[in-house]
């Protein structure tokens, strides 16, 4: 019997930018908690939150000042919990961002760290004398950020920082960090979330004349905290990692059957394949994925296949020549920023439904659980002209939501469908995966069988955009 997470289907909720029941601009869970009835009527078997926690907000809140504590813009703890509640007792699961990377500056641990280096805190961070350390790993975001390293004026050393300045690293090699991960992780678990994205996940350790991405520390650490995660909650309570990384080295996520590590992985090289297939008239490049990606995944493994989310589309798996192409079909005037492109799945397609139908048929037709990007249900817009990723990030428009719903022939009304359909068939949520070779070039299909030998075969052909399930 599969868990529930292998076959989800995700939503992932941008708080901030859903539903504002208080009317100050600021999307909140009490409008999320009228909501509820929505998403689970939409077919949504799970919810994604993304950080709601402490923060100056100046990465949308992945830069986290108190793990434990809500932001008041977003409401109570309280109001937190009741949606939890409601959503459990709905046949829903909670997922929530671990975001363990990086602190907020303003993070007391940053605070004391700076402060007193012989303090408690004093290894929480990753401290240098000089800025030379690790020399040529790549800066994430370039377009504001001059190097991983600052210089902090209080403690009189630089620190190191993957993302914004204002993001310190934390120090995997200090025991208390872990410590801290696993308190905060219980913290959650004890309040009803079921599941943690783990956020920047390839970025933990850093080890002088390595990429310092993906290292083995790294994957032991999430071997670790799956380990205790499986002992402690009778494996209910997931993982979900986000490494944007090539093919092998994001299987390595998962772990192996002795070692298990992630039990979701987002899938960014499928992502990108699925808005190339239909521009290139030609399936083979997503076979090619999909014969690397989906066969021979440790037990209970799943990937979580996604468009888009609240980050750009991301482009950093590509090849200079694919980027190019990706940039002159799909690219705003702005051009690329921080390695991707600063579109919704409206837009990008240029709403042209034949195309967005075919490949959330095909999306939600392979192995694994589908990851929807709120708002993307009725192909709601983007603002290219916004700073960074606000972009992507705009408002839910709950009117254009009403109208969706009163009409037979909108997307939002065919999604719907679709997710019923896929929920009633076992081969699509349990089957295996074999895919059909020998067919034209342009064409992708691919059966999926379950265990009672009942199965479909989906296809999908990239030159007419036609496809069936059979
Ligand atoms: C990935 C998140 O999705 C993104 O929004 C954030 O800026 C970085 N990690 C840093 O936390």
């Amino acid at each position: 019997m599969a868990k529930w997470y292998e076959n989800a289907v995700f939503y992932e909720l941008y708080t901030r930018r859903f539903r504002d029941a208080d009317g100050d601009g600021f999307g909140d869970f009490a409008g999320v908690y009228e909501k509820l009835d929505y998403l689970k009527d939409l077919g949504i078997d799970a919810i994604w939150f993304p950080p709601f926690f402490a923060s100056p907000l100046r990465d949308g809140g992945y830069d986290i000042a108190n793990y434990r504590l809500v932001d008041p813009r977003y409401g109570t703890m309280e109001s937190v919990e009741r949606v939890f509640a409601r959503a459990h007792e709905l046949g829903m699961h909670i997922m929530i961002d671990l975001v363990i990377n990086h602190t907020s500056d303003k993070h007391l641990w940053f605070e004391s760290s700076r402060r007193n280096p012989d303090g408690p805190y004093g290894d929480y961070y990753v401290w240098a004398d000089d800025d030379k350390g690790h020399a040529g790993t790549r800066v994430i975001f370039s377009a504001t950020e001059p190097s991983n390293w600052t210089y902090d004026p209080v403690r009189g050393q630089y620190y190191w920082h993957r993302f914004y300045k204002e993001q310190p690293d934390l120090n995997f090699d200090s025991p208390a960090v872990h410590r801290e991960v696993f308190e905060i992780v219980d913290f959650w678990a004890e309040k009803g979330v079921d599941g943690f994205r783990l956020d920047a996940i390839p970025f933990l350790y850093e080890r002088e004349g390595t990429n310092n991405e993906s290292l083995p520390e790294t994957h032991a650490f999430l071997a670790k905290l799956r380990a205790y995660l499986d002992e402690k909650y009778g494996g209910e309570v997931c993982l979900l990692a986000e490494a944007t990384t090539p093919a092998d080295e994001n299987l390595r996520y998962f772990g192996t059957d002795d070692a298990p590590e992630c039990n979701l992985c987002f899938n960014f090289l499928l992502m990108t394949d699925l808005f190339r297939a239909p521009r290139l008239g030609d399936a083979a490049e997503i076979r090619q994925t999909c014969r690397k990606l989906f066969f021979g995944l440790p037990k209970g493994a799943a990937w979580s296949n996604f468009f888009r989310n609240h980050d750009f589309l991301t482009l950093e798996l590509l090849k200079e020549s694919q980027v190019r192409e990706m940039l002159a079909w799909y690219a705003p005037p702005q051009g690329m920023l921080n390695g991707g492109i600063a579109r919704r799945l409206g837009p990008v397609l240029e709403y042209d439904e034949r195309v967005i139908r075919a490949l959330t048929a095909l999306l939600i037709s392979l192995p694994g659980a589908p990851c929807w990007y709120y708002g993307d249900e009725i192909l709601m817009g983007d603002d290219p002209s916004l700073p960074d990723r606000d972009s992507v990030r705009l408002s839910m428009p709950w009117d254009a939501v009403e109208r969706a719903q009163a009409d037979p022939n909108s997307f939002l009304n065919w999604l719907r469908k679709a997710l019923r359909t896929r929920r009633m068939c076992p081969p699509l949520l349990e089957g295996g995966f074999e895919i059909l070779e020998g067919g034209p070039p342009q064409v992708f299909a691919f059966r999926r069988k379950a265990p009672d030998g009942q199965s479909v075969t989906f296809s999908i052909d990239f030159a007419t955009m036609e496809y069936e399930w059979r």
